[in-house]
């Protein structure tokens, strides 16, 4: 008897083997040995990862296309440097798990996709949705060389890497607002959670998890989100491959990593930023405050105009930001 895996990739062979056509379910349930009941069950979950097969009610299935279907061998081809890729169905956490294996592993450098995530975590504690494969849910494992000062800047590296690939693939204007997440259209389309673990002595890096959710498909966000999330296929009018956009942004990050002393991701940062010179509220501590947004530095802090004087604000000071209406 096949395992539900082995079950899945003949399925696929068959479907895929006559695509736009018609194949019926007693069909597939024959050549596979298994119930009609099981083959409905085991395209529905084909369908929940990404595959767009249309089903025809009493009659059969229609292969159409895997566009949105994360591909494990793809991307370990093209991501620079070469790293192990593991590509999940369903998992709590891209970043938990990780953080379970950076602890067994020695790997440099490791990259986790998952299709849905059931605990996705975001800064300060907050959810994330990610319940279903309309997005892009990852996280990238990397043993630094690099020292602290620079870390406390990776969120920054990070989100130009994603700002920067969002537009090169959809020329979306992709902006970043501080500290880590990425708009389109005034609507978040991306957030990034980078988390560090320090040796217990000497107090140096021992990794860095690297957490990125692009929201990628239409789905139905709540009344509540839909006035502030956004996806890209809903900016865009179109259907981009999960597996290139992964690339772009991973090979991206990489780049800047390697040359992470020279400061440009920051320059990029700063030049792709939603919120200079625009009104803002800023959560601290129980206060809020409006003030103008001047500048951003080049360590990240944010320069905003109270008094009429500068002051700098770091994001671990702040908790909620909201950009005002002119
Ligand atoms: C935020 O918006 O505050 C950050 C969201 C980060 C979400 C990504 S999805 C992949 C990785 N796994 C998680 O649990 N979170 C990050």
């Amino acid at each position: 008897m096949l395992n539900n895996q082995e079950i899945k990739k003949q399925i696929l062979k068959i479907l895929k083997a006559h695509p736009n056509q018609l194949i019926t379910g007693a069909y597939i349930a024959n050549t596979c040995n298994i119930t009609r009941s099981y083959v409905s069950k085991v395209v529905k979950e084909l369908i929940e990862i990404g595959y767009y097969i249309q089903i025809k009610n009493r009659s059969g299935y229609i292969y159409q296309s895997d566009d949105k279907v994360l591909d494990q061998e793809y991307l370990k081809k093209n991501l620079k440097p070469l790293m192990d890729v593991i590509v999940l169905d369903k998992i709590d956490s891209t970043n938990n798990y990780l953080k379970i294996l950076a602890k067994d592993s020695k790997k440099e450098k490791i990259l986790v996709v998952a299709n849905m995530q059931t605990a996705g975590r975001g800064r300060l504690g907050r959810n994330f949705l990610s319940n279903n494969a309309s997005g892009i849910y990852m996280s990238m494992l990397i043993r630094p060389t690099f020292n602290l000062e620079y870390a406390k800047k990776l969120t920054c590296l990070v989100a130009s890497a994603v700002s920067i690939a969002i537009e090169k693939m959809t020329n979306l204007d992709a902006k970043i607002k501080w500290v880590n997440d990425i708009y389109i259209n005034n609507k978040k389309v991306c957030g990034i959670l980078t988390e560090a673990a320090t040796q217990f002595e000497g107090g140096n890096l021992e990794y860095i998890i690297i957490g990125i959710g692009v929201n990628m498909y239409h789905q139905h966000f709540d009344d509540d989100l839909v006035k502030k999330v956004t996806t890209i296929e809903d900016e865009s009018g179109q259907i981009y491959s999960r597996n290139d956009l992964i690339i772009t942004i991973i090979n991206q990050v990489n780049q800047y990593l390697e040359n992470i002393t020279n400061d440009i991701y920051m320059e990029d940062y700063i030049k792709r930023s939603l919120v200079i010179n625009k009104k803002v509220e800023l959560q601290k501590n129980d206060t809020t405050q409006e003030v103008l947004v001047k500048g951003i530095t080049k360590d990240g802090e944010l320069e905003i105009l109270v008094n009429n004087t500068i002051q700098k604000v770091t994001s671990g000071e702040i908790t909620r930001m909201v950009l005002l209406n002119e």
